[in-house]
């Protein structure tokens, strides 16, 4: 199945009350794994990269590549979308020339003015070959510097200006946070989030920092507008994790030489087996 537009599956989504995931991807065996588990959940999903990621695996077209490629040898039938993530003005155009399908613009660090500028010439420029745009207001928390902050809050009136520039999904802060949740974290703004759905007159919201933040108040944030949950820290620990468990019990010591396909192996199970777990709690499992 060809990469599609993330509008459409987001629409659906925001129609159904469920959420469609968001997996940030890093290189191959990653994409594999993610796709193992979207097809076994049998869910429509977003596949995002961000720019460094992009960088790493090779660049924007080989992302495109390595993803239509194995969308295609392995058989997958769910719907992927392929999506920048946190993208930048130049790395948005980039995306959009080489066959991403959805795009991010991140301009919610410059002026509002000149965010509104900038995202609205990536709207042009997408829309015209039919690809799905989210643009961004207000940052999202995180640790910087060891200093973790409780997540930012965007200013509705700011969300309208930019919603109505025609942008498909809206991503916005409402407490949510990259990385890792401390553990006095003040939980997602519903108040917030219902401001931000009154004035935009209930566009689809993206969440990102997803990984770690309790079901049930995701379930309450898709009520509340929410069709798009961002996931990276999440598989990154899983890997991690299993990688580790690996190791510590000598397995990667069996046998002859290093083998990356074995000591690899249960990293990416893990993650494929998070993503299935994911879609399932995020409503997408089985919509696709
Ligand atoms: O844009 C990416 C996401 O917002 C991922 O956040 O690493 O906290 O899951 P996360
Ligand atoms: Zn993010």
């Amino acid at each position: 199945m060809a990469l599609v537009s993330a509008k459409e599956m987001i629409d659906k989504a925001h129609a159904g009350h469920y959420a469609i995931p968001a997996f940030n991807t890093n290189n191959l065996e990653w994409t594999k794994s993610i796709l193992a588990g979207i097809q076994e959940a049998n869910s429509p999903s977003i596949i995002q990269v961000s720019e460094g990621a992009a960088k790493y695996m090779g660049g924007y077209k080989m992302v495109v590549d390595i993803l239509t490629d194995l969308i295609d040898s392995m058989g997958i039938t769910v719907p992927v979308a392929l999506h920048l993530d946190h993208g930048t003005f130049d790395g948005a155009k980039k995306c959009i020339e080489v066959g991403f399908t959805s795009v991010m613009f991140d301009g919610s660090h410059f002026a509002i003015d000149e965010n509104i500028a900038k995202s609205k010439e990536i709207l042009e420029l997408a829309h015209s070959k039919g690809i799905s745009v989210e643009c961004e207001v207000g940052g999202i928390g995180g640790t910087e510097d060891g200093v973790t902050s409780n997540g930012e809050l965007a200013d509705p009136a700011e969300c309208k200006t930019i919603a109505d520039l025609g942008v498909d999904f809206l991503a916005a802060g409402i407490g949510n946070i990259h990385g890792k949740y401390p553990a006095n974290w003040a939980g997602l703004n519903f108040d917030r989030l219902a401001e931000i759905k009154a004035a935009i007159n209930d566009k689809p919201i993206v969440l990102h920092g997803g990984s770690g933040i309790p079901f049930d108040q995701v379930h309450k944030a898709v009520t509340l507008g929410v069709s798009k949950v961002n996931i990276n820290t999440e598989l990154q620990l899983e890997f991690a994790a299993a990688t580790r468990k690996y190791i510590e019990e000598g397995k990667d010591q069996e046998g002859k030489g290093y083998d990356p396909r074995k000591l690899l192996k249960p990293g990416f199970d893990a993650i494929t087996a998070k993503v299935v777990e994911l879609c399932k709690a995020y409503g997408s499992a089985g919509q696709a």
